[in-house]
C-alpha cells in the first residue's frame, strides 16, 4: 500500500486562511515522485501534514494514509515510531537540521538508539558508519567525530540523509534538499537519493521548484498552484505534453528542454495569489494566457484521463 494524500485542506484554526485547498498525491514503494510549484503554492505544508508536523495554528482535513495507517489518528508513541520507521524527512537547510554542539555521528547514533535501545554503543557506532557509507560520506570513521561546522553544506546534507535513513523508513520526503547547496553538489545529492530509492525500495517525494531537478530525478509529477493540485502524470507525459497552462509556463524556458542547466523556474507573468485572496473561477485565471470568460466565473472541473489529471476548463 502506498503513501496517499487525498482531498487535503489546510487552514488556520480560526478558519480565516486556507493555504492548501485541495491537494492529492500518491507515492508507491520505491517510486520517485516530484511535487512542484512556485514558492507559496503549499508544497511544504502538504509535506509537513504527512508527518503531522504542521505549525500549531494550522489544521489539516482530508485523508492521509501510509500503508494501512491513518496518519490523522496517530498520536504518542505510534506517531513517534511512524516519523522514523514509515516516513522521514530531509529539509532544505541541513545546518538548521543539525545540532551545532554535537558530533554528527552522535546525532545519527541518537536516532538509532531511540528506536533500538537494546543496541550497545559499539553496535550503534557500527550502524552509524554503515549509514554514512550509504550516504557516500568519505572516510566515515573520521567523519562521525566531526561537528557540523567542520563539514561542507553537501556533507551536512548527506549526514541528514543518513539520519533520515536511520530506521529504514519506507518513504522519505525531501523538501528542496538541494536548494541551499552549491550547483555542483546538487546533482550528486540527487544521484544519492536515487540510488537509495532503488537499493532500499524507498519511495521518495521530492519537493522542488526546479523543473530541471524534476527531469533528472522523478518518474511521476504533481504540480501545485495556489493550494490546489492542478496537474499530475508521469514526468515523460507531462514534459512532452503539459495539459495545464501553469505547467506549460513552468516548462517553457525549462533548461532540460533547451539543454542548458538552470536553477530557478522561469517567471510566469504575475504572481501567485496570497492564501487569503478571494479569486473567482479558476485560481490561475489572472495569469493564464488562454483563459476564456468561463474561467473567471466558474471553478474548473477536475479531469482524469488515462492516469493523467488536470484542473482546467479548456484542457
Ligand atoms: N503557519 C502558517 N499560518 C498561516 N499561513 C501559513 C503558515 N505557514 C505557511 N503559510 C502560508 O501558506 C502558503 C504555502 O506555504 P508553503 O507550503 O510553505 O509553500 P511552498 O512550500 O510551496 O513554498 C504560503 O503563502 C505561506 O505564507
Ligand atoms: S481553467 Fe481557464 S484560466 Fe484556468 S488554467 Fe484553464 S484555461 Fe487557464
Ligand atoms: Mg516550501
Amino acid at each position: 500500500m502506498p503513501l496517499k494524500v487525498e482531498n487535503l485542506k489546510i487552514s488556520t484554526k480560526d478558519g480565516k486562511i486556507t493555504p492548501v485547498k485541495n491537494a492529492f498525491l500518491t507515492v508507491e514503494k520505491g517510486e520517485r515522485v516530484a511535487l512542484v510549484g512556485e514558492s507559496g503554492s503549499g508544497k511544504s505544508l502538504t509535506a509537513l501534514s504527512i508527518l503531522k508536523l504542521l505549525p500549531e495554528n494550522l489544521i489539516a482535513e482530508g485523508n492521509i494514509t501510509v500503508d494501512d495507517k491513518n496518519v490523522f489518528k496517530l498520536t504518542g508513541e505510534k506517531l513517534r515510531q511512524f516519523r522514523w520507521k514509515d516516513v522521514s524527512m530531509i529539509f532544505q537547510d541541513p545546518s538548521a537540521s543539525l545540532n551545532p554542539l554535537i558530533k554528527v555521528g552522535e546525532q545519527v547514533g541518537e536516532a538509532i538508539k531511540f528506536h533500538h535501545p537494546e543496541l550497545s554503543k559499539k553496535e550503534i557506532t557500527e550502524k552509524v558508519i554503515e549509514l554514512f557509507k550509504i550516504a557516500d560520506i568519505p572516510e566515515p570513521h573520521k567523519r562521525i567525530n566531526a561537528y557540523p561546522h567542520h563539514l561542507s553544506g553537501g556533507l551536512k546534507q548527506r549526514v541528514c540523509i543518513a539520519m533520515a535513513l536511520a530506521c529504514n523508513p519506507k518513504y522519505v520526503i525531501a523538501d528542496e534538499p538541494t536548494t541551499a547547496l552549491d550547483v555542483t553538489v546538487q546533482g550528486k545529492i540527487l544521484e544519492l537519493l536515487k540510488k537509495i530509492s532503488e537499493r532500499n525500495n524507498v519511495g521518495i517525494l521530492l519537493i522542488t521548484h526546479d523543473m530541471g531537478v524534476v527531469a533528472e530525478f522523478a518518474k511521476k509529477i504533481y504540480v501545485m498552484y495556489a493550494g490546489y493540485t492542478v496537474e499530475h502524470g508521469t514526468v515523460e507525459e507531462v514534459f512532452s505534453n503539459p495539459l495545464h497552462p501553469y505547467t506549460e509556463g513552468l516548462l517553457k524556458c525549462s533548461p532540460t528542454l533547451s539543454g542548458k542547466p538552470k536553477r530557478k523556474l522561469p517567471s510566469i507573468p504575475g504572481s501567485i495569489p496570497q492564501p487569503n485572496e478571494k479569486i473567482s473561477g479558476c485560481p490561475f485565471h489572472p495569469r493564464c494566457p488562454i483563459k476564456k470568460e468561463i474561467c473567471e466565473r466558474e471553478f474548473p472541473p477536475a479531469k482524469w484521463k488515462n492516469g493523467r489529471f488536470v484542473l482546467c476548463h479548456l484542457r
